[in-house]
Formats: structure tokens, C-alpha cells, sequence
């Protein structure tokens, strides 16, 4: 569908898989547990981490990254206590990448030892009840990427062919997250995150149908990467930042300049949510 970029069948991706394990592997300076992937605007904690970072381009059947605010790096080592895999920087369908390319860095994260991914975004605001500026805990998602990233042979070394998914959202994680927001004094809202491909924002009468659906709150991203974890027995977490009120909400316009404006302005306390629950994993 991309043209570009093509499927790797089953043995391509298990040996390129073990080819990106070892690369990470010898660099990194410990054994990471938790791998987190930091959404449009929120990849400075990146920088935080005491240890060493790869450039995507240098790991075998990572994608490169082409968003603006994407840096692109994988940052390996300690923060908060924890031995962490930080992805600053994510691949989106809408790039052109395929799902295999989108899931491939969290497929690699899980062969290299990680158990638990920490999953955030930025996302438009479809409960009326939420403000710009929230940030949102995700308790369960919609995929109406109208793909799956499981298509295809499935590589049995990860997981099942027919993965359950009826809680893919760490009921434990969540927990803590609640805790530990309520111990900061941080307002955390809860939801349902619907998928879809962009790049074009929703529309109105979508978003009044993603509303129906029973949908809190629209991104285009997390949905393939926590399919792909749940498949490989990963535990989630994942956070939303409310960058804005979803189409049709407000009387104007959306843009991706107010999606950075908001995610640079909420920064310090994603910042301080973040490393709180990574002090209670
Ligand atoms: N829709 C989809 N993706 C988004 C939005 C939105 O309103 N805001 C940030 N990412």
C-alpha cells in the first residue's frame, strides 16, 4: 500500500528482530524493563535518561521518523530509578510506514526483555467534559485504523495468532497511575482513545460518531503499538495529553500548532506524572 516500504515475511522479521535485539543490546548499559514511547511534543524525558541513546537510523529495521517533533533516537538507561528504553520519536501509518514498520521498534523492545510499555500521545479532546491541557489515562482504545498490525503470518516466537485484547490496558498500571496522579495533585482523566489513520484531522459528524462509539479521545497513533505489546504479553500503561478540543467541539479550527503549543505547555507536569509512576513500578 506504500509502494516504498514492503512486508517482511516471518523469517526476515524474526532475523532482523535478533539483529536489532544485538545492536541494542550492546550498547546498552543494562537491561531495561520498561520501554516507553513518548508522543508529538512530549520527548524531552528522552533527554533524562542516564545511559546512552541510539539514532533509529543506526538500529537494523527501524524506521526513521519524518515529524516535525520526532526526534528519532532510542535513549537507554536509568531514569526514575529504572532501567528504561525510551523511543523519542514515533512512526505513524499516515508517514506511509506500513503497521509491520509502526510495530517493529516495540516488537524489538519486548525480544530485548522489556515487560512493561508506557504509551503516550497527544490527542483531541471528544468528552466534553475534558479541558485543553488534560491529560488523559487510557482505559481501553478503539481501532478504526481500518488495518491491524498482526496482519499477516503470525510470528508465533511473540505471541498467539488470535492475542485477547479485552483488557490491553493494565488494570494494575492503572491503578497506579490513578495513585500516583492523586498523590501529585494532578488531574487525571480517564477514557477511551479511538485510532484513526490521519493525517487529516476528524470531522465533526466523525467525531459525533467516535462520541456514540463510546470514544473519549481521537489520535492517530498508540492503538498498533499496544496491539503489538499485548500480542507479545506486554503489561500497558498509556497517557494521553488533551492537545485540544476535537473537531466540531470548539468554533475553530484545529492545527498542529496548537497540539505543540499544549503539549510544550503541559510539559513539566506529563513530566512529573511520568517519572512518579516510574518511581512506583
Ligand atoms: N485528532 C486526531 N489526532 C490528534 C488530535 C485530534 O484532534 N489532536 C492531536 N492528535
Amino acid at each position: 500500500m506504500t509502494g516504498e516500504f514492503k512486508e517482511m515475511n516471518k523469517d526476515e522479521l524474526s532475523r532482523t528482530l535478533a539483529a536489532a535485539a544485538a545492536r541494542i543490546e550492546s550498547e546498552s548499559p543494562g537491561t531495561p524493563r520498561i520501554a516507553m514511547i513518548l508522543g508529538s511534543g512530549l520527548g524531552a524525558l528522552g533527554e533524562e535518561v542516564e545511559g546512552t541513546s541510539i539514532d533509529y537510523g543506526d538500529i537494523p529495521g527501524f524506521p526513521v521518523s519524518t515529524v516535525e517533533g520526532h526526534a528519532g533516537k532510542l535513549c537507554l538507561g536509568r531514569l526514575a530509578g529504572q532501567e528504561v528504553a525510551v523511543m523519542s520519536g514515533r512512526f505513524h501509518f499516515y508517514e506511509g510506514y506500513t503497521l509491520q514498520e509502526v510495530t517493529f521498534p516495540v516488537r524489538v523492545l519486548r525480544r530485548i526483555g522489556c515487560e512493561i510499555l508506557l504509551v503516550t500521545n497527544a490527542a483531541g479532546g471528544i468528552n466534553s467534559e475534558f479541558s485543553v491541557g488534560d491529560l488523559m489515562l487510557i482505559t481501553d482504545h478503539i481501532n478504526f485504523l481500518g488495518a491491524n498490525p498482526l496482519f499477516g503470518p503470525n510470528l508465533d516466537e511473540q505471541g498467539p495468532r488470535f492475542p485477547d485484547m479485552s483488557q490491553a490496558y493494565d488494570r494494575a498500571l492503572q491503578n497506579t497511575a490513578r495513585t500516583t496522579a492523586h498523590e501529585l495533585g494532578i488531574v487525571l482523566r480517564e477514557g477511551v482513545y479511538v485510532a484513526s489513520m490521519g493525517p487529516s484531522y476528524e470531522t465533526a459528524a466523525e467525531i459525533r460518531m467516535y462520541r456514540t462509539m463510546g470514544g473519549d479521545a481521537a489520535g492517530m497513533s498508540t492503538v498498533p503499538e499496544v496491539i503489538v505489546a499485548r500480542h507479545a504479553g506486554m503489561r500497558i500503561l498509556g497517557l494521553s495529553c488533551i492537545t485540544n478540543m476535537a473537531a466540531g467541539i470548539l468554533p475553530q479550527p484545529l492545527s498542529h500548532e496548537e497540539v505543540i503549543e499544549t503539549t510544550e505547555r503541559v510539559k513539566s507536569t506529563f513530566r512529573k506524572l511520568v517519572l512518579g509512576i516510574l518511581e512506583r513500578l
